[in-house]
């Protein structure tokens, strides 16, 4: 049933069903995506890096490979669960200069001017306050450190469900506007992440959109329910923010409409993502 396993409760957990269900070209694109936020960084043998909200070592690995064993990689992440896997990861592909660290992106455990370059994917938009989140980031950089940052950008998903929905387009169309409006993490466009950045102080960055276009043409219903669901993990997920407002039953009966009609090819999902990279002040 699609509610009970909606609700995964940490990244750790989350994390680890993304990774069993990607398959194919899904997991091959954010594979790709972490290998972009490495390059952009400009990573060098004997760097220290630190990767903010590392999960469970996507980025880290190839970060810990691109800085050679002369260089380290430190691991952030507020789920001791992920760094956990993330060490085992660690010690299975042979990198012995990952360090992991548990702590909150806002309030980073480590002195200022600690690391030359940081590595963020899919994290700084999770934390509650952006700018304060880049300020910390800038803060353990060294002047003149890289940065390197992917976000994916939930407040401009735009789902076309072109009427396949019928009785139910409406009400779908009001939980998509609960979503976007009880989570922070919903609210991020481009405007809102790059402004971010210029206002922690970053005077010299690029930022990139890319497009992605998300098929579940062909896929199990019951899982495109749960995914719907179970977007993101504890709280932040979206059937506890929906339970809260809308009854259950309905909620049900509107997520199984719209995972039927996108498991037969009706609906398209747009999702947008953005690469900011440049240079801390120095
Ligand atoms: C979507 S996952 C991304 C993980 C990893 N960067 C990757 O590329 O696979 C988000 C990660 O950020 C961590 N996270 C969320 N909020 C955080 C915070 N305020 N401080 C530190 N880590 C945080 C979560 O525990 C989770 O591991």
């Amino acid at each position: 049933m699609v509610e009970g396993r909606a609700e995964r409760d940490g990244w750790s957990d989350w994390l680890s069903h993304v990774d069993k269900s990607l398959s194919g070209e899904a997991a091959s694109w954010l594979a790709r995506i972490a290998d972009s936020v490495v390059d952009r960084a400009r990573l060098r043998p004997g760097d220290r890096v630190i990767d903010l909200g590392a999960g469970t070592g996507l980025t880290t690995l190839k970060a810990a490979r691109a800085v050679s064993r002369q260089g380290s990689v430190t691991a952030l992440d507020s789920d001791p669960a992920c760094l956990s896997s993330l060490m085992s990861a660690a010690s299975v592909a042979g990198y012995s200069n990952v360090i992991p660290l548990e702590g909150h992106l806002q309030n980073i455990p480590s002195a200022a001017a600690s690391f030359d370059a940081a590595v963020c994917r899919s994290a700084l938009t999770y934390a509650a306050d952006l700018v304060a989140g880049v300020r910390e980031m800038l803060r353990v950089l060294v002047a003149g450190g890289r940065f390197s940052v992917f976000e994916p950008l939930l407040g401009e998903v735009e789902w076309e469900t072109g009427g396949s929905l019928g009785e139910y387009e409406s009400d779908f169309a009001a939980m998509e506007r609960t979503l976007a409006e009880k989570r922070a993490s919903y609210t991020h466009d481009r405007e809102s992440v790059r402004s971010a950045f210029a206002e922690a102080g970053v005077e010299r960055y690029q930022s990139l959109p890319v497009h992605f276009k998300v098929n579940m043409s062909g896929r199990e219903v019951d899982d495109i329910a749960e995914d719907y669901l179970g977007d993101l993990p504890g709280a932040l997920s979206a059937s506890r923010v929906l339970m809260d407002v809308f009854d259950g039953s309905r909620v049900t009966d509107v997520t199984r409409a719209f995972a039927e009609a996108a498991s037969a090819g009706s609906v398209q999902c747009h999702l947008l993502g953005l690469f900011v990279w440049g240079d801390a002040p120095g």
